[in-house]
């Protein structure tokens, strides 16, 4: 089965052709095609992503990544794959909120055959709402075009199945032992899920404010480096431990360390980061360690929940995913105290590449839906849910 796949809802345009052989979750799947733009830097002079801007370069980004993944895929012949006129005016009506999008495609249509697609799987939330209407609406004039259908997917559950995907070795998940852990943590989320099986999800706890990514980006600025700066503060950390700078600030709270529950909140910590500060002006050494402060402090509270959740929950395995988890201090920290209390427990992270924003996460996670989603019918009522949970 030959997947086409689509991610949309930050800011990260991702498009990619994946061949699935077998039954979930015992598949091997083959990356054929995979085309990404990310629009990091139109967004970064901002300090933020702005979601009309997200909604403009995916629509104009799109069409070109459909193209390039399946030109790698092989997939893409010259020739007229163009919609009669009832069709051509359901593909108008469907991407009406883009006209220049449906204009791309239609262009595109008239000058390639069908490619050998079986189905389609998009990103129908959580996420940006008029970020993640680009992917949906192209998603379903695809379908139209096609003839496919759509499987819509959570992107959170992306995010878990891309961190036990195992690309180096056989191109399968992992046979994880039930039930599982996740500790989801990326710029707009903080959540710990308990998986008591394949496709069962339930939320044990949740930020009540900021997401762990959101409070690395907001520390960075406060340290002056620009959005978004997670991975650059966890650089500066690790230089402070290298160089054995003293505290700047040695008494960052832990919020919610001992709060009994398994929920977060990290906009605090942030506050206090900023107060530490003040108007003083910072010299590379107080950067340094402040960012290593405030990272000691929010991995400090994830081993914590993550241990406490496990224990709970009796987890056999422990699976990391979203931005965030390509932090090596957070992964370090993880795998010795995590695992010092659990160590009958697996811990896994993503590998490189599959920790952010990608769709190859998404058709992982369309295909564990594929045989349930059936109804062709249904691309009708395909819709973006920004708050979308497992
Ligand atoms: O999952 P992701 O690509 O997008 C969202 O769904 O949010 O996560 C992006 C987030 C950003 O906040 C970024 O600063 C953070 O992940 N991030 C990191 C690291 N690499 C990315 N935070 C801390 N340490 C890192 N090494
Ligand atoms: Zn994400």
């Amino acid at each position: 089965m030959n997947i086409l796949s689509i991610e949309t809802s930050c800011d990260e345009t991702a498009i990619s052709v994946v061949a699935a052989k077998g039954e979930f979750p015992t598949a091997t799947y083959e990356i054929l095609g995979n085309a990404l733009f990310s629009q990091i830097d139109i967004h970064a002079p901002y300090g933020g992503v702005f979601p009309a801007v997200a909604k403009r370069e995916h629509a104009k980004a799109i069409t070109p990544l459909l193209q390039t993944a399946l030109n790698e895929a092989e997939l893409l012949e010259k020739g007229r794959h163009s919609p009669d006129g009832s069709a051509r005016a359901s593909i108008i009506k469907t991407l009406e909120r883009e006209p220049d999008l449906a204009e791309a495609l239609l262009t595109f249509a008239a000058s390639h055959d069908q490619p050998e697609i079986d189905l389609i799987t998009v990103t129908t939330g959580p996420g940006l709402e008029p970020a993640l209407w680009v992917g949906v609406n192209f998603a379903k004039a695809l379908a139209e075009l096609w003839n496919v259908h759509v499987v819509p997917v959570n992107h959170m559950e992306g995010h878990i199945l891309a961190s036990i995907f195992n690309v180096e070795t056989d191109d399968a998940l992992a046979p994880i032992k039930f039930p599982a852990l996740a500790l989801l943590i990326s710029g707009g989320h903080t959540e710990l899920v308990l998986m008591p099986d394949w496709g069962r999800y339930e939320k044990i706890g949740t930020t009540r404010d900021d997401a762990v990514g959101e409070a690395f980006d907001k520390v960075a600025r406060v340290l002056g480096l620009p959005y978004p700066g997670g991975a650059k503060v966890s650089q500066l950390a690790a230089l402070a431990r290298k160089e054995q700078l003293p505290p700047y600030k040695d008494d960052l709270p832990r919020p919610m360390l001992r709060s009994g529950d398994l929920d977060f909140s990290f906009s605090g910590l942030k506050t206090s980061v900023r107060y530490a500060v003040g108007e003083s002006v910072l010299s590379e050494t107080d950067k340094k360690a402040l960012a290593r402060d405030f990272e000691d402090a929010v991995t400090e509270v994830l081993v914590a929940k993550s241990s406490a959740a496990a224990a709970k929950y009796g987890a056999q395995s422990l699976i990391v995913g979203g931005g965030v988890s390509a932090n090596t201090f957070i992964r370090q920290e993880l795998v010795s105290h995590f695992l010092a209390e659990h160590p009958d427990c697996e811990v896994y992270f993503p590998n490189p590449g599959l920790s952010t924003d990608n769709s190859i996460m998404i058709a992982l996670a369309g295909h564990a839906h594929s045989t349930h989603s059936s109804n062709p019918a249904a691309v009708k009522y395909l819709r973006a849910d920004g708050n979308k949970s497992l």
